[in-house]
């Protein structure tokens, strides 16, 4: 191609660059905007859905896809939801708001309550919160609360808080996914799929804690589908932390946290829609344990060179599982959602990987440590 091809070309992508729609756009028609819904981004949504060839083959499963959360703007999925309720907080006057968080959500409401001008308290289960995931927070100037329990006890505090407001009058909003703007906001990952694919994939893997998300992205599946976008809707595979799996075992439990301790929530807010999805799509929610978890974490990373962190895994371990009990087909179509990336948990990652070889600095000595 000609220099001046080349330039050409580029000049016409800093065009569509400048026209590219943020997320509030493009899915406008499906979400709850308003003329005064102020235009809020810091870049969500848009994130990669990579055909994962070489993991496929090694579980079997040739036509899987990873949907890469971990690519937003505070590296995860949180962030899709966050916009819509931070907007829509804005919209309405709000001057504060406040959730509780095993960590995600903190990090992506101290962003865009950062970027919006609001005060943001977040309250979390003390020494349970990964250190990329709090320093995402503290950094923003969220003021954080470290509580003496779970995620259930924290969604607990944060909604009697919100129930009786700031003693200065301030009304508080609540941004956990209880909010209906988090739901709106996070079915655009469904949209993506769909539209990445050209139509809805057989299986939609995902993790589950709080039960919001596989709630989002049934609902985006259903809108698409009744608005004749597509044609048909995924079976959801919904999965949970062995010891941590109230929808598995149908009773609420309460772990002490190990790996993935954004799944191990005992009482899930929204687990009536979680059960809906998975029943009204034909799927299934089922557990996993922190073996393989853990095994799926470093297959992503060293097969797909795929970065997330552990309760991402386990959509990835599940959907091996399952494969291998031939409860689902294997040829089909299954699009895992990787909700955060890896680096929210450095702990996990240093736990995992292989020792660095120290070596004198000179080449002959760096050639002996690789054994060459
Ligand atoms: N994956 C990650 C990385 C998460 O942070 C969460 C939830 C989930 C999956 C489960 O999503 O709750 O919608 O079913 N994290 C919440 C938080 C609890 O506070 O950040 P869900």
């Amino acid at each position: 191609m000609r220099m001046s091809d080349v330039l050409r070309q580029l000049r016409q992508q800093h065009v569509a660059a400048e026209a590219r729609p943020r997320l509030l756009h493009r899915y406008a028609a499906f979400l709850p905007l308003t003329d005064a819904t102020p235009p809020l981004s810091l870049g969500e949504g848009g994130t990669p859905l990579l055909h994962a060839r070489t993991l496929g083959r090694a579980i079997g499963c040739p036509e899987l896809y990873l949907k890469l959360e971990g690519s937003n703007p505070t590296g995860s999925f949180k962030d899709r939801g966050m916009v819509v309720a931070v907007a829509k907080a804005l919209e309405a006057g709000a001057r504060a708001i406040v959730c509780a968080s095993t960590g995600n959500t903190a990090a992506s409401a101290a962003a865009y309550g950062a970027a919006a001008g609001l005060e943001v308290v977040v309250v979390l289960p003390a020494g349970q919160i990964a250190a990329g995931k709090l320093v995402q927070a503290q950094l923003a100037g969220a003021r954080v609360i470290a509580v003496d329990g779970n995620f259930d006890a924290a969604l607990r505090i944060v909604r009697e808080l919100v129930a009786q407001g700031t003693s200065h009058g301030h009304p508080l909003t609540l941004v956990n996914s209880v909010n209906p703007h988090r739901i709106a906001g996070q079915k655009t990952g469904a949209f993506e799929v769909c539209d990445d694919l050209g139509g809805a994939p057989d299986y939609l893997a995902i993790p589950v804690g709080n039960a919001g998300n596989i709630t989002a992205y049934w609902r985006g599946f259903t809108e698409y589908r009744d608005a004749g976008l597509v044609e048909t809707r995924p079976l959801m595979l919904g999965f949970q932390a062995v010891g941590a799996a109230p929808l598995v075992l149908g009773h609420d439990v309460a772990d002490p946290a190990t790996v993935a301790t954004a799944i191990r929530i005992g009482h899930p807010a929204s687990g009536e829609h979680a059960r809906r999805a998975r029943d009204e799509s034909g799927g299934l929610i089922d557990s996993v344990t922190d073996e393989e978890i853990l095994a799926a974490y470093r297959d992503l990373a060293r097969l797909e060179g795929v970065f997330c962190e552990p309760a991402s895994a386990a959509a990835v371990a599940g959907v091996r599982k399952v494969a291998a009990d031939g409860r689902i087909d294997p040829s089909a179509t299954i699009v895992c959602v990787l909700t955060g990336h890896g680096l929210k948990d450095p702990a996990t990652a240093q736990a995992q990987a292989a020792p660095v070889i120290d070596a004198a600095a000179d080449p002959a000595a760096v050639m002996e440590a690789l054994g060459w």
